[in-house]
């Protein structure tokens, strides 16, 4: 249909021959819509869902004999929520990485925030960050923040595998995306540093959460990882004891969880994810979630707070719902 004159619209005869003038130029009544634009609470669109770290040690295991780095930029197996294509949720992805004895992968940087927890290493896995050496044993965090080179190598004989959390999917929605590879494939200037803001060390994790253990009245201990870690995600570690369990939260903001140490059961909804070492559980937001523990355990936990935070978007309902 050809677009109508301001005359054709003025003198539409019904609502129906007014809603066919208005398709070719691209508007819509607003009173008529299909859908609505507006609802009282959010929508739960993603689900709470568990990953098993040993199936997908078997899984990288396989693709370490099938693909190597050369092919491959990063060797990894990216934690799909059972609801929509890519996404672990609304604004994080989550994936399993493996780099294998002698391998490297290369250097690149984009905007995307990455961060890493350790999951199997020994030493001589690192992360090459700007210029500076990091190494990656297990329950060490590893930043890689906005436009920062990385890569990744492995000096040591055994595989070393990892899990990335990054913000992906909140750029590819407000679009900023940009990737660069590196022009000389790995970075050939490379410090070791004494420490860095990029790096979390287990060592020093452990030891703050035995502190905070100390003055925590019984409630599970929480630590952060920076303040935040990135602009896009907050980090942190919450130490469950032998038989504890966390108060009941529901908060507009997504958490992804990596299970450091130990083993438990998130209840997310009232339903049940059990996990141990190494798993990751996904609570999206607005999802009532506890967690408990018989045997005790550390989970890793990435928000994106922060971007619900400074947008004004950040609520948390009191208790039970
Ligand atoms: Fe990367």
């Amino acid at each position: 249909m050809d677009s109508p004159t301001p005359q054709q619209l003025a003198q539409s005869g019904t609502l129906e021959e007014l809603y066919g003038q208005l398709g070719p130029i691209r508007m819509g009544a607003g009173w008529a819509k299909p859908t609505p634009s507006l609802w009282a609470e959010p929508k739960k669109t993603f689900q709470p869902h568990s990953w098993s770290y040993a199936q997908a040690k078997g899984a990288l295991d396989a693709a370490g004999r099938l693909i190597n780095t050369e092919l491959a930029e990063r060797r990894n197996l990216i934690l799909q929520n059972p609801v929509e294509g890519y996404a672990t949720s609304r604004t994080i992805v989550a994936a399993y990485q493996m780099i294998m004895p002698g391998e490297k992968a290369r250097s690149h940087r984009h905007t995307p925030n990455a961060l890493r927890l350790v999951i199997d290493a020994e030493p001589g896995a690192y992360t090459v960050v700007n210029g500076e050496r990091l190494s990656m044993m297990p329950g060490d965090v590893v930043l890689t923040p906005n436009w920062c080179w990385h890569g990744h190598g492995n000096d040591s004989r055994a595989c070393a595998y990892w899990l990335d959390v990054l913000d992906v999917p909140l750029v590819q929605l407000l679009e900023p995306m940009f990737f660069e590879p590196h022009p000389d494939e790995f970075e050939k200037e490379v410090v070791v540093p004494n420490a860095s803001p990029m790096h979390f060390p287990w060592a020093d994790t452990e030891r703050r959460l035995a502190e905070a253990e100390a003055k925590s009245h019984g409630h599970a201990a929480e630590i952060a990882l920076g303040d935040p870690a990135l602009d896009t995600m907050a980090l942190s570690m919450i130490k469950l004891k032998p038989g504890q369990g966390t108060p009941a939260r529901k908060v507009m903001a997504n958490n992804v969880f990596g299970v450091a140490q130990g083993s438990g059961v998130t209840e997310v909804e009232g339903k049940p994810l059990s996990w141990s070492r190494g798993d990751v559980i996904v609570v999206p937001a607005w999802q009532q979630h506890v967690h408990r523990s018989d045997a005790g355990a550390v989970l890793f936990r990435v928000t994106d707070e922060p971007v619900m935070q400074k947008l004004g978007f950040l609520r948390e309902s009191n208790g039970a719902h």
